[in-house]
């Protein structure tokens, strides 16, 4: 089962009341969705995921509190248009990115190191692009590339290197094939510490889904669709996810430098949101659930 991340913190810094009309962009196995549902029983909630199983899963469990939401069954890059179709009175949305534990613990998937599993890595059963693809016909050039970026791997090059030495004797086909290759191809002191294959497999994860990209986009739609007093909650897992939530909240809660002398702000450069929140996990949160360790929750309000 699926344990959320700052469950507490995040939905009571949605201030939601008994009609709040509230978007979780990331429904999973319904765990922020359903305690959000039980607390507006005259709103409504939109959920987004793009996991057919979760999809299934969450709507049983939102199913048994009301029928005041919607589950809508897509990536949440395309949250606006989405949105727009249905209301223009947002009160508040909420990201919990990542893969869910069900998702990491189901082998076949491929999201995990520790399970021998056909390579694969997609959010949506759906796509094309998966895992297998990347490591089989992305050039080495890309593939150092997304390590290192996504990865933060500083054995990018050796090991996609390696990757590419071993895939032209025959194509790489599972997951613990992969780490296999990951782990020869740094050195031994680098294997002791956390599993090797980590950042390799997270930056694998983030191409296949277009993690980054997708997560951008969707962030500042997401500030633009809620109304004057309406807050986004993000919970990210990693420094990339949460370097652009940071970026693009500081962005749009500050003056821009050029006009922070002047003795009076024109209205159109006052900022249009204030931060309200940067909360991590408490140590016994982490001590439960080891998911949360590298949770943060960054919370945004609309003011103008
Ligand atoms: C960490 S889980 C959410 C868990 C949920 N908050 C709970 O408490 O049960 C993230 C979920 O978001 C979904 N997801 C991630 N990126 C997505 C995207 N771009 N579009 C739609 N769903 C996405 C995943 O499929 C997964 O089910």
């Amino acid at each position: 089962m699926h344990e959320s991340v700052l469950l507490t913190e995040s939905i009571d810094n949605l201030n939601l009341n008994k009609s709040s009309i509230i978007v979780d962009c990331t429904l999973g196995y319904g765990g922020h969705s359903s305690n959000i549902l039980k607390k507006i029983p005259n709103g409504f909630l939109y959920a987004f995921d793009q996991d057919d199983e979760a999809i299934q899963k969450a709507n049983q469990r939102l199913k048994s509190i009301s029928d005041n939401y919607e589950i809508i069954n897509t990536n949440f890059v395309n949250l606006k248009t989405e949105i727009k179709k249905r209301t223009d009175n947002v009160d508040g949305i909420l990201f919990d990115l990542g893969v869910s534990s069900p998702q990491l613990d189901e082998a076949e998937r491929g999201f995990s190191f520790h399970k021998d599993a056909k390579l694969d890595m997609r959010m949506n059963q759906n796509q094309k692009l998966s895992a297998y693809e990347v490591v089989n016909n992305y050039e080495l050039d890309q593939l150092i590339h997304i390590f290192k970026v996504y990865g933060e791997e500083k054995y990018a090059q050796s090991i996609a290197k390696g990757i590419v030495k071993e895939r032209k004797i025959a194509p790489i086909k599972t997951t613990l094939q992969l780490a296999e290759i990951i782990k020869q191809n740094v050195p031994e002191k680098y294997r002791r510490n956390n599993h090797p294959a980590r950042k390799v497999f997270q930056a694998i994860r983030i191409e296949v889904n277009n993690e980054l990209n997708v997560f951008e986009t969707a962030l500042k739609d997401a500030l633009d669709l809620i109304k004057v007093g309406g807050r986004v909650c993000v919970i990210t897992f990693h420094s990339l996810e949460d370097r652009i939530c940071k970026q693009i909240f500081k962005e749009v809660s500050t003056i821009p430098k050029e006009l922070q002398n002047l003795p009076l702000i024109p209205d159109e450069y006052k900022p249009k949101y204030k931060i309200i929140a940067n909360i991590k996990p408490t140590p016994a949160e982490i001590n439960k659930n080891k998911r949360a360790r590298s949770a943060r929750l960054r919370v945004i309000e609309r003011s103008l």
